[in-house]
């Protein structure tokens, strides 16, 4: 039986919810013995362009200033060089990431140069939590604070993330297994949690927070495909536009796809809004509360998929 303190109390009548007492499945650890096999870097045809972000109007010359400059004072035209031909960049291969343990995968992402978002980067965002957490919550990329810290979801919609996990009596510090990626020790408030594993589509921050695109998508998908397989939990969350999209390969709107059981590589997957569209939509709220009952119901196995 669920034990809701007061901060989970409050985070459901901020939703404007009524409180219920779920029941908590346990699942037996995942043994974990993969075959090793080295990833052999692959060139590509060309890399992936990395968009600046576009002004919203172009700089306009101070066509006066420079007319009135002395004659000996202006600078001839020069054509700018042309851009160096970059490096080809190494295509991830899906065949060799499918068979890495943990250990691997994380070394993988981290020295993972396959789009130009490497080049931006302050680190990779791998992900979070129990390596054996039935509940695995897929974001969209990492933002500034996650970049700058390496892990997912620390900034504001993170702290809503945990606040509606803990509603449901999750946590990404939960347990205490030696092989948990956290080592942070578990929360004293609200008794034990269960534990959930948190990644993103994207393991690298998109430049001043752009949307994903399609190829960096498409690059990233082996890592986040191998890290559902190796947690292989009960249920997915998939939060917001990105991570649904590219966990169903469709590009219906949320609104469309919730409500409803999805699957992922045979895991049910739940769609919700991203907490950072909730911070901004406060109405939406009671709607991902839903959402987050009905994957309880599914990943205790009371709803049939
Ligand atoms: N938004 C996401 O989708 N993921 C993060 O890690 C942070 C913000």
């Amino acid at each position: 039986m669920m034990l809701l303190d007061d901060r989970q109390r409050a985070m459901l009548a901020e939703m404007g919810v009524r409180v219920w007492a779920p029941k908590v499945v346990q699942q037996p650890a995942q043994a974990e013995a993969d075959a090793v096999r080295a990833v052999e870097p692959t060139p590509v045809a060309s890399p992936a362009p990395v968009r600046a972000p576009i002004p919203e109007q172009q700089p306009t010359r101070p066509i006066r200033q420079e007319s009135a400059a002395p004659p000996q004072a202006r600078q001839a035209p020069t054509t700018p060089p042309a851009p160096a031909t970059p490096p080809p960049r190494p295509s991830v291969s899906s065949e060799g990431i499918e068979r890495m343990d943990w250990p691997q995968l994380e070394a993988t992402v981290a020295a993972c140069r396959a789009c130009g978002l490497c080049e931006g980067r302050t680190q990779t965002v791998f992900g979070v939590g129990s390596q054996h957490a039935e509940w695995m919550v897929v974001g969209e990329a990492p933002g500034e604070n996650e970049d700058r810290q390496g892990e997912p979801f620390v900034g504001q919609a993170g702290k809503l993330l945990d606040n509606m996990l803990a509603a449901i009596n999750l946590s990404r510090q939960a347990g205490n297994s030696s092989d948990d990626l956290s080592d942070k020790p578990a929360p004293k408030q609200g008794g034990s949690k269960e534990s959930v594993y948190i990644a993103n589509v994207l393991k690298c921050r998109p430049p001043g927070n752009r949307n994903p695109q399609p190829e960096e998508i498409a690059q990233c998908e082996p890592y986040l495909r191998r890290q559902v397989a190796l947690v292989r939990p009960k249920i997915i969350l998939a939060m917001g536009r990105f991570a649904v999209h590219s966990l169903l390969q469709s590009s219906e709107p949320i609104g469309r796809l919730r409500g409803r059981v999805h699957q992922y590589q045979g895991v049910p997957v739940i769609v919700t809004y991203h907490p950072a569209y909730l911070l901004r939509s406060l109405s939406e709220k009671a709607k991902a509360w839903e959402d987050l009952s009905l994957a309880l119901e599914v990943a205790q196995g009371s709803v049939v998929e």
